[in-house]
């Protein structure tokens, strides 16, 4: 299959590993392996003894016992673990959609979401959402874009790039929608517990919908990104059998230390995430003041949830893109233009969740005090 370059991650594989502030980054603050092995008082021995055979092809046990926790209505036995969410996503795509079937894609997007059906010749629709509207997701128009030949919608909600997350009301409408239509659902929940008011944080699509696929990841909530853990949970077990086969020509099963760490740190997932949680209520109000204090120069919208948001230039001409390069150069601060998203030219993608997050902003400030 060719397919087109990934630009997010080729941007980031240029980048993220040389530059001074990564001011965009849409993982948590990341814990050391001390820090989770501190979690259980046996953990480090357990490490100690861990079999580094070939690993169960759905996930272990202990692992799937955990992730199924998560959710309410979701077995062990309906759960099958990837190597982060980016492979369950790529597999996803790959079994449940046919060359000729459409695919309804919440947009923006983190571009695989949509990348690989278009590439295994489906017909993709975005559905697009707009800063002006807070990036509301438009239901009216989603009716509109169903076709015959549609199987699924794609939804991505607490929103990269955007930190849009609808309401409980409009997931329910959505459901009917897709049940209605007959269409699978493939929710990407990757920021899901990263709700600022736990009151906001909406049920996982798969314990709603027999039909949904819900997909979780230790990388961003947890700052767990090395781990490589990622999974999906459904009660359509027709697709999950299929995942399994089809992962046989990836990964085929997951990293015994990733899979271990994993299960020892869910249990402990409110404890990481109110410590990431701490992390962003210090960093918003810092980016809030900022964006007051600039208001002339930047549309600031502050999310419901999440690690990043999408701010825009107000004047369209400045260019997000050549806005960040001369950042970038001058002052080693990291942002994402929207260009990469391919959504114009007037947004970047910005990250608070890392604990530098106040010194990368300070820079910025000096940087437009300069210029
Ligand atoms: C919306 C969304 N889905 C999936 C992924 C992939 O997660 P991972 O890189 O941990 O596999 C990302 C990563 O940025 C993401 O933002």
């Amino acid at each position: 299959m060719k397919i087109n370059p990934f630009r997010l991650e080729r941007f980031f594989d240029k980048y993220e590993f040389k530059v001074k502030y990564v001011l965009c980054a849409s993982d948590c603050e990341s814990l050391a392996v001390e820090e989770l092995l501190a979690l259980e008082p046996d953990a480090p021995a357990q490490l100690n003894k861990l079999w580094l055979g070939y690993t169960e092809y759905s996930g272990s046990p202990a692992l799937r016992e955990a992730i199924s926790r998560l959710y309410t209505h979701i077995e062990p036995g309906q759960v099958v673990v990837h190597t982060g969410a980016e492979e369950a996503i790529y597999n996803f795509m790959s079994v449940a959609l046919d060359p000729g079937d459409h695919l309804i894609v919440h947009f923006p997007c983190y571009q695989s979401l949509a990348e690989i059906a278009a590439a295994n010749g489906c017909e993709v629709t975005r559905w697009t959402t707009r800063e002006e509207d807070g990036w509301e997701l438009d239901l009216a128009f989603l009716r509109k874009i169903i076709q015959p030949n549609t199987r699924a919608i794609v939804v991505n909600c607490p929103h990269n790039p955007t930190g849009y997350l609808m309401d409980a009301a409009k997931q329910r409408e959505l459901i009917e929608i897709a049940r209605e239509h007959n269409l699978l659902l493939f929710s990407d929940e990757v920021y899901r517990e990263l709700e600022y008011a736990t009151a906001d944080r909406l049920p996982a699509a798969c314990d709603l919908y027999e039909n949904a696929v819900s997909l979780g990841v230790m990388s961003k909530t947890y700052g767990l990104a090395g781990l490589r853990i990622g999974w999906v949970a459904s009660q359509n077990r027709a697709i999950l059998g299929q995942m399994v086969a089809h992962k046989d020509y990836m990964s085929m099963c997951n990293s015994a230390p990733g899979e271990f760490l994993a299960a020892l740190a869910l249990p402990h997932r409110e404890q990481l995430a109110a410590r990431n949680l701490a992390i962003i209520g210090d960093n918003l109000p810092i980016l809030d003041r900022f964006f007051e204090k600039h208001r002339a120069v930047f549309n600031w919208q502050r999310p419901k949830a999440g690690s990043i948001a999408f701010p825009s230039l107000r004047r369209e001409r400045d260019g997000a893109e050549g806005f960040c390069h001369d950042l970038l150069d001058k002052t080693g601060v990291l942002l994402i233009p929207s260009t990469l998203f391919d959504a114009g030219n007037r947004n970047f993608r910005i990250g608070f969740a890392r604990r530098n997050m106040p010194e990368a902003v300070a820079q910025l400030d000096e940087y437009l005090a300069r210029i």
